[in-house]
């Protein structure tokens, strides 16, 4: 979800009323996945690179995020969303976020429409060093792929079809490292808080127009001769 800063930049206003309108872009993209069908909706919402940022704008997002929680929690609930975190929990973490979390999470353990994964805190070089540390720590002598993938913050979560990034970045910037290595990167040009329902079409139709090879020379979604 990235361009906040820069959308709120171009109309004078602090950066953090960037994040601000970058709630009801979430939503309503949320809303529009949830609508087509989308299983698995993950949304980069705070990197481990993300502390590096003033305080003030850490704590604002810190609060921020903790308000979306609880004030979302039981609406989402209600449409029958399974919410899930994906990150590091470390001490910079505040106990009352990883509360909240928590409680959603167990809100929302057994519903079966969407997944609705946040990443917070999260980067994906964490995610493999916590996942070779994990592997190590449990005496494994034989690692494959499917070790690794067994590892991962959440290994119920399917590698990812298609990844959207935003605001005219060309990066991948640390995100689902390991889980993208065969998923279709879609970029936009909108900065987040004008990310609406449309750019989500917009990019899923690139998306299906593409031909997805993994290596092979035939899409095995397409059926041969
Ligand atoms: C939101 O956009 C991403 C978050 C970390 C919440 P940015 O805050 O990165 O916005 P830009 O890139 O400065 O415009
Ligand atoms: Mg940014």
């Amino acid at each position: 979800m990235d361009g906040n800063g820069r959308w709120a930049e171009q109309r004078g206003l602090p950066r953090t009323d960037g994040h601000t309108a970058g709630e009801q872009a979430l939503f309503e993209v949320l809303d529009g996945a949830d609508e087509l069908g989308v299983g698995w909706f993950t949304v980069y919402a705070f990197s481990t690179e993300n502390w590096r940022r003033p305080v003030e704008e850490v704590e604002f997002l810190l609060r921020f995020n903790e308000e979306i929680m609880l004030g979302r929690q039981e609406e989402l609930h209600e449409r029958n969303i399974r919410i899930r975190f994906i990150g590091r929990r470390d001490r910079r973490v505040p106990r009352r976020l990883v509360r909240r979390m928590e409680e959603a999470v167990a809100l929302t353990r057994d519903n079966t429409g969407l997944t609705f994964t946040i990443a917070f805190n999260y980067g994906g070089r964490a995610e493999l060093v916590d996942a070779v540390q994990r592997i190590v720590d449990a005496g494994t002598k034989r690692v494959s792929e499917k070790t690794i993938a067994r590892n991962l913050y959440d290994p119920e979560m399917p590698d990812p079809d298609l990844v959207i990034r935003t605001s005219g970045e060309y990066r991948v910037s640390n995100f689902l490292l390991w889980e993208l290595a065969y998923s279709e990167l879609v970029f936009s040009e909108a900065l987040w808080p004008d990310f609406g329902r449309q750019h989500l079409y917009t990019a899923i139709k690139e998306f299906q127009d593409r031909d997805r090879r993994y290596g092979g020379i035939v899409d095995p979604g397409e059926s041969i001769g």
